[in-house]
């Protein structure tokens, strides 16, 4: 490139037409995934005090909610179950019981909204009296007892019409194991998106507020299972072994704090890549938001396209909703 003055880099940038002409990257509809919480009850919305905007919604709510997602054009949802306490128990059983809420939610899901993908995550942190994602043995989180679990959780999920089962509890070998035990139940066509590259951060606690798993939890942390924030190669042979097991997608998550991530995932292995604007992400953004700190609507699109410059292929963001409705009165 020759050096100024024959390269002025601001030539391009001067007018509206030819930014949009050079613009590397866009932020679409099509990117979004949209996580939502479900409860049982008939009361349709019960907020979430951390997370500004987003409710708890009763199956009923759910319904309507994700016939707006899929009108939009939001290509799917991600349902996370808010237990009852009194139905939690130390193994969370209730995981792996077809009539249980996640499955009752998708299946009402699947028969009335058509053109919506629904994603389903598959831990047992919304199931366990402890909060954990494993089975908890002697103070231990074992692994390969959690796996035998988590396939018959998937299992469940999938013959409830999930189409895209989403581990999130970061066992070892368990998207081998639950590619098996789906293919074993007739169900090859239910795709797999790993969270493959999963930190334990601090940044999952309104999200724990949200579905009750903070309490239950308590002093515990996930840091047996979750990845270490220092590290990056690991990412890198997590992701490599979930692809190897099976997995259709791989999810980095958080997002904003390991763009860095998503950049090396995306470019060594060239898979489809997601990232998760987690919901500590969206609280910072949405609490400065409501204090008038900094610009809600702003904020937010640049986060996500910084998403997309990072290499993602789709975001699931708690804000899916409001940024399709921006992007459509753009249009
Ligand atoms: C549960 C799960 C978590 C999230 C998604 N699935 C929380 C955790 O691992 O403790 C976090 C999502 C968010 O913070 O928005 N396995």
């Amino acid at each position: 490139m020759p050096a100024f003055p024959r390269t002025r880099p601001r030539r391009n940038r001067r007018t509206d037409w030819s930014r949009r002409l050079v613009r590397e990257h866009r932020l679409s509809v099509d990117d979004l995934i949209w996580p939502v919480f479900v409860v049982d009850g008939d009361v349709a919305r019960t907020p979430v005090a951390s997370m500004p905007g987003v409710d708890r919604l009763s199956i009923a709510a759910l319904v309507d909610a994700a016939a707006e997602a899929a009108a939009l054009g939001i290509p799917a949802i991600a349902v996370f179950p808010v237990i009852d306490p009194s139905l939690k128990t130390p193994d969370g059983a209730l995981a792996t019981d077809p009539g249980n809420l996640v499955c009752r939610a998708v299946r009402a899901v699947k028969a009335q909204v058509s053109d919506l993908g629904v994603i389903c995550d598959v831990a047992l942190d919304p199931f366990t009296t402890h909060g954990q994602d494993g089975l908890l043995v002697d103070g231990q989180i074992v692994n390969d007892e959690t796996v035998d679990v988590l396939c018959r959780q998937a299992i469940v999920q999938a013959q409830a019409g999930c189409d895209v089962i989403a581990p999130s509890d970061m066992m070892d070998g368990r998207i081998g194991a639950i590619r098996d035990a789906l293919d074993g139940a007739a169900l090859q066509q239910v795709q797999i998106m790993s969270y493959a590259a999963k930190y334990a951060s601090a940044f999952y606690g309104p999200f724990r507020d949200a579905v009750g798993s903070k309490g239950a939890l308590g002093q515990g942390d996930k840091r047996t299972y979750q990845q270490d924030p220092a590290n990056s190669d690991e990412a890198l042979r997590e992701v490599a072994l979930d692809l190897d097991e099976g997995a259709d997608m791989v999810m980095v998550k958080p997002g904003m704090p390991y763009l860095d991530i998503v950049r090396r995932v995306k470019d060594t292995f060239a898979a489809p890549t997601f990232v998760y604007q987690v919901s500590g992400e969206y609280a910072m953004l949405k609490g400065a938001a409501e204090r008038g700190w900094l610009d809600g609507d702003k904020v937010m699109a640049e986060s996500l396209l910084a998403f997309k410059r990072a290499g993602a292929d789709g975001i699931l963001t708690y804000a899916a909703v409001d940024v399709a409705r921006q992007l459509r009165e753009q249009a």
